[in-house]
């Protein structure tokens, strides 16, 4: 397969398209960044790179990084970890807080907010430094590169960041939450406000195609059961009340975040992360999406 050739031609027709979303401005920093940007970054087992577009822009990862915080809970709780966070998806918006009163406080998947949350707060148990921690399992997964949150987009979002918050407290109030809510909301948001560009989030969850192996840090990071359950969440619970779109659509395992980047992954292939800032009215990039629809249609590989 020349990866390289098909990824050319299918960025080059959705581009034709003049696909339209709005950008996220719920964080009202993330609404400062070009609309225009559209960047894609493929990465196979072996390491090689096919990129195109502006795949080398830093962007803010936002819920992408719930995947990575959940890789590291993961593979010290294990199987310990559902006790406190459901494996359904929720067909709610990832900011929703009805369904964790009706559930006793047990968030439905570790994508939805609620989830993450509790997901973050159990790293911060395990790590005196949780963002320490962080930085170093990321720039480990992306071969060494230093990346960094963006100080304004962070504080950005903890001065709105009150449903958050309320989710939090609603969590602590079940006793499913350990630590300080400020402190959580500290960690979860710097985390949310980390900046990648599609090279180093594409490599930072090769992992995944690689049945749980990092070529990076030649460490297995999850054996082969736990790495298949993370790519099953993020095939249901990746895309919130639009999983099923995105697995009707593009069939892969897929992560989104609000600020226009979506990491895919076919296992036992590759990993690719696509940057678009517009958003759907799901909170889904509308180019990147459709750029996946169409990559995996033309190559005529995916999970099905
Ligand atoms: O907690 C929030 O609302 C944001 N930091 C992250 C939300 C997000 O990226 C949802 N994904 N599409």
């Amino acid at each position: 397969m020349n990866y390289q050739q098909v990824i050319e031609s299918v960025f080059e027709a959705v581009a034709k398209e003049n696909l339209r979303g709005k950008l996220a401005d719920y964080i009202p920093e993330l609404a400062r960044v070009n609309h225009e940007l559209f960047g894609v970054c493929l990465v196979d087992r072996q390491g090689n790179t096919y990129q195109y577009g502006d795949s080398q822009t830093a962007f803010s990862i936002q819920s992408i990084s719930k995947a990575h915080t959940l890789t590291m809970v993961y593979s010290d709780l294990a199987a310990d970890l559902w006790k406190r966070v459901n494996v359904e998806p929720s067909g709610n918006p990832f900011n929703n807080l009805a369904q964790l009163e009706y559930e006793n406080g047990i968030p439905r998947n570790p994508f939805i907010n609620s989830g993450a949350l509790v997901t973050t707060d159990a790293l911060m148990s395990m790590h005196a430094e949780p963002k320490e921690a962080i930085h170093q399992f990321i720039k480990g997964m992306t071969g060494g590169e230093d990346v960094s949150a963006n100080k304004a987009v962070q504080e950005s979002e903890l001065e709105c960041a009150d449903r958050n918050r309320a989710v939090a407290h609603l969590l602590k109030s079940y006793n499913n939450l350990h630590n300080d809510v400020e402190e959580l909301m500290e960690v979860y948001t710097y985390h949310c406000a980390l900046e990648m560009n599609c090279e180093q989030l594409a490599k930072s969850f090769l992992y995944l195609a690689n049945h749980g192996h990092c070529i990076y840090t030649n460490r297995q990071v999850l054996d082969r059961g736990l790495t298949k359950r993370i790519n099953a969440l993020m095939l249901t619970c990746g895309f919130y009340d639009e999983a099923g779109e995105f697995a009707f659509k593009v069939g892969l395992a897929g992560k989104s975040g609000v600020g226009g980047g979506v990491i895919a992954v076919l296992p036992g292939e590759f990993s690719i992360a696509v940057y678009s800032p517009e958003l759907n009215e799901k909170g889904n990039p509308v180019k990147a999406l459709r750029f996946l629809e169409l990559l995996t249609t033309d190559m005529g590989i995916s999970l099905f």
